[in-house]
């Protein structure tokens, strides 16, 4: 039953490319182990921990940036693109992460961030000492403009205009001018001008660089981002739109914003899929890219661009049978429509744990965040739900993706005080929306040990305060704890291998849809059934019950199987 572990050297496994099916597991360097007790996570502390993840039975690991870094975004700031920032590490500890992870069969996938620098990259650098009107500036977007060049905001708060001469003094250096730059983000990451050929040799360069170092795939941060409608024109109906538009997903209608989507950033797309056949044909690209609908997303990865794009109509669906029938088949429909693979997830860094979010009840998303004054979520409900969405998550075809953490059960810290908060959403709002920092707590390793075990006894500095809910939840209380979230993670992943869940047919079974709380679905001889109402619901089933999220509150009788509340079961049926 255990997975047939690939190697580095198999990127492809009957002819199926590795990334059709994969589970990846997402790390958030800064918060996944700690491996020299300064309370912030490094790639020596994911080393020493890879063993945790094939024990899990994950096949590739998704880091976000871990690169040269002021961090004024937590790494999405990248000063230089090729280097690993030394608060994680160097290149020796990459290369020797990646060459264990290989012997396990974990493949790696970095994060490029091509929409914006870091204000401390070499080229924002010498865009400032240059001047207006000069070659350097033109890497950028720099404007000239008595007032703002156009009502644009930044994801994060305030407007996507920032003036040279109103930088600090340590950024701006001698520039005295005042021209503007675009940041879609923080004013300390300005937009890269995709119009210029430098950007797009570098990028090719930085693509081929990190490939040839052995890595299998790039998740493409804001890949919807990089090119904007000619002329820089004002939002349309920005007043209506400025609280959607604030988050880094864009707003959730189908207005497409003069700063998303546009159709150049295919070109692009293109361009590096040829850059990177001439490294690795198997390494794969996978777009971040909030776009609605599923059939404008489905473009990104048309045959000749990418491989994956990130499903985040499923993750923000809410908790209800037909919204969540409705979204898989669209996502799939719009997918198999141009041969792609489709993906599956539920948390991320930017995005309120599933855990917790799930007993929110709207399937709230974004930066908005919790904070201890707000209503706060039920967390017994949230871990129930959350394991039945994951349960079921993991029994769709195609590719699912997982946050650290949630393997553990961890739920959202809703109560970080204000003064340890480090989202530039938190500072860019002045604290009205609390930000992205309560899915970013160190993890909890070690019950009772100093800081859970995130610095594996070393400190009990963390960057970010745990909340004391973690304590319970550390890994040393759940792996090889029978009932435990983290064998249910395990077993489920197991089960899907062995299954070839991955890669089967999702069949809806309306026959066992009657009851409005339940969907149903086959996959490879397995029957999926999600329960999302408050009491247990029997159905009219023969077989033996392989996965449960819940344990079964009533005696399954030999031709009724009962689907637990708010949970859901795999069932291999004789029929
Ligand atoms: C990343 C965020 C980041 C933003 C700017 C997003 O889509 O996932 O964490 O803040 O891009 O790089």
């Amino acid at each position: 039953m255990s997975k047939t572990p690939s190697t580095a050297a198999d990127s492809t496994i009957g002819n199926v490319p590795w990334w059709r099916d994969v589970v990846v597991y997402q790390i958030y360097p800064r918060s996944f182990a700690d491996g020299n007790g300064d309370g912030m996570g490094d790639l020596a502390g994911v080393t020493a921990r890879l063993d945790y993840l094939a024990e899990l039975g994950i096949g590739a690991i998704w880091f976000s940036p871990f690169y040269l870094s002021p961090q004024a975004d937590a790494g999405y700031d990248v000063a230089d693109y090729r280097q690993i920032d030394p608060r994680f590490g160097t290149l020796e500890d990459f290369d020797a992460l990646q060459e264990r992870a290989g012997e396990l069969g974990i493949r790696i996938i970095v994060d490029l961030v091509p929409n914006h620098t870091s204000d401390e990259h070499e080229w924002f650098r010498a865009a400032l000492a240059a001047g207006p009107g000069s070659p350097e500036r033109e890497r950028y977007i720099f404007r000239d403009s008595d007032g703002l060049p156009n009502n644009w905001d930044s994801m994060f708060g305030g407007p996507a205009w920032t003036r040279v001469s109103d930088l600090p003094p340590e950024i701006r250096g001698d520039a005295s001018d005042d021209q503007w730059f675009l940041h879609l983000f923080d004013s300390r990451q300005p937009d890269l001008n995709w119009d210029h050929p430098d950007v797009h040799a570098e990028f090719v360069d930085i693509l081929q660089f990190w490939a040839k170092r052995g890595v299998e795939g790039f998740r493409v941060d804001v890949a919807h981002g990089l090119v904007k409608a000619p002329g820089l024109p004002d939002q349309a109906g920005h007043a209506a739109m400025v609280e959607g538009a604030r988050r880094p997903d864009g707003p959730s209608d189908t207005i497409r914003l003069p700063m998303f989507d546009q159709d150049g950033v295919h070109d692009i797309y293109r361009e590096w899929r040829k850059g990177l056949d001439e490294v690795n044909p198997n390494a794969a690209l996978i777009a971040e890219a909030w776009v609605e609908p599923p059939s404008r997303l489905a473009l990104y990865v048309r045959p000749d661009e990418m491989q994956q794009a990130f499903n985040f109509s499923y993750l923000v669906a809410p908790w209800n049978r037909d919204a969540l029938r409705e979204v898989i088949t669209s996502s799939k429909g719009a997918m198999d429509e141009v041969g792609a693979t489709t993906t599956w997830v539920l948390s991320n860094h930017d995005v309120i744990r599933h855990a917790t979010r799930l007993a929110v009840g709207d399937g709230s998303k974004g930066p908005n965040g919790i904070k201890a004054d707000d209503p706060q979520p039920d967390a017994t409900l949230g871990l129930r739900r959350a394991l039945a969405a994951t349960v079921q998550m993991l029994a769709l075809p195609g590719s699912a993706y997982i946050y650290q953490g949630e393997e553990l059960g961890l739920p959202e810290h809703t109560s970080i005080s204000d003064e340890a908060r480090e989202d530039p959403t938190f500072l860019r709002t002045n604290g009205e929306e609390a930000g992205r920092d309560g899915c970013r707590v160190p993890l909890p390793w070690a019950s009772q040990e100093p800081a859970y075990g995130f610095s594996n006894g070393l400190s009990d500095q963390v960057w970010l305060p745990q909340p004391a809910s973690f304590q319970a939840l550390a890994a040393d209380q759940q792996v090889g704890v029978p009932g435990s979230t983290f064998e249910l993670y395990r077993r489920a992943l197991e089960l899907r291998s062995s299954y070839g869940l991955g890669a089967g047919t999702l069949t809806w079974r309306d026959d066992l849809m009657a009851q409005p709380d339940v969907l149903a679905f086959e996959n490879s001889g397995i029957v999926v059934l999600q329960n999302f109402g408050s009491k247990p619901v029997a159905v009219n089933l023969t077989g033996e019950v392989v996965l449960a999220s819940a344990p079964a509150t009533e005696t399954e009788s030999s031709t009724v199987l009962t689907v637990p509340s708010e949970g859901t079961i795999w069932a291999l049926v004789q029929e």
